[in-house]
């Protein structure tokens, strides 16, 4: 199993061999590292891949002192609500990975002065030497943490609008009410993402397939803010087969999986 970036896109049959393959190449990245960093995301599309961490913890893969950043936070709801992004990452990655909860960071979504907080949001990346490896999944819509489509692909952390489809898309973690998901959030900006040493894209379902097209092989631009991985070195893109029906070049993708050259390491 290589390191990420050797392939560029991964295709393989279901959302359960996505989870292991993403969750190996987590392990390898961070493997050696004395204070490894990961990136998590939240939302259903890493869920296998936590459960497949898990199970290497479970096996001997220690994270005790890896620290974690989440990409994104609701703004105004209280931390301890089962949908504040706080609560996610601690029921879902946290307590199943082992991390110490004092390494694990959240956007502060509650914070009187919400600029501030993004600020400090991105010195304390930089402080612990910024993500070794950033795991994300993509909205339809083609946004990456929460930076819907317009956003500047050279942004910080900060306070955003959530778009109607993606309060529409999270609707399902609010008791079916759109009107229920938060209208303002804090994200990660794609110039942070960008920042990360590398980044491990997670998509699974024909839902994600228009999508996964456009970050992959439509033009870069704001319109798709997941296309702005395409600038990325190390950005390493893992899809099961629905959500892969409709790249055009698939033939090669495969292909190059399959004829890596040696050493190989980064987008070529
Ligand atoms: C989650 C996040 C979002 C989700 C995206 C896909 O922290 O930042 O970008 O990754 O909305 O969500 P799911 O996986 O639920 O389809």
């Amino acid at each position: 199993m290589g390191t990420l970036g050797k392939v560029e896109i991964i295709v393989l049959s279901d959302p359960a061999a996505v989870g292991r393959h993403a969750a190996r190449l987590i392990a390898d990245t961070l493997a050696g590292k004395p204070d490894p960093v990961l990136g998590v995301a939240t939302g259903s599309s890493p869920l296998a891949t936590y459960a497949e961490l898990a199970a290497l913890v479970h096996n001997g893969l220690d994270l005790s002192r890896a620290s974690a950043f989440a990409l994104d936070e609701y703004v105004g709801l209280d931390p301890a609500h089962p949908e504040a992004y706080h609560s996610v990452i601690h029921r879902t990655v946290t307590v199943p990975l082992g991390l110490d909860p004092a390494r694990v960071h959240v956007p502060n979504g509650s914070a009187a002065d919400l600029r501030a907080a993004c600020a400090d949001y991105e010195a304390a990346i930089e402080a612990a030497g910024g993500i070794d490896v950033q795991l994300l999944g993509i909205g339809a819509n083609g946004h990456i943490g929460f930076n819907e489509p317009g956003s500047s692909l050279g942004s910080s952390t900060r306070v955003k609008t959530l778009a109607p489809r993606t309060r529409r898309d999270n609707a399902r973690f609010f008791g079916g009410e759109a009107e229920a998901v938060p209208v303002h959030c804090l994200t990660q900006g794609i110039g942070t993402i960008l920042r990360a040493h590398s980044v491990l894209l997670v998509a699974t379902g024909e839902s994600k397939a228009a999508a996964v097209a456009a970050m992959a092989e439509g033009p870069l631009g704001a319109c798709c803010p997941a296309s702005a991985l395409q600038l990325h070195e190390r950005a390493t893109v893992v899809v099961d087969e629905a959500a892969a029906s409709s790249l055009r070049d698939r033939e090669y993708y495969d292909f190059a999986r399959d004829n890596a050259p040696e050493g190989a390491f980064g987008r070529d």
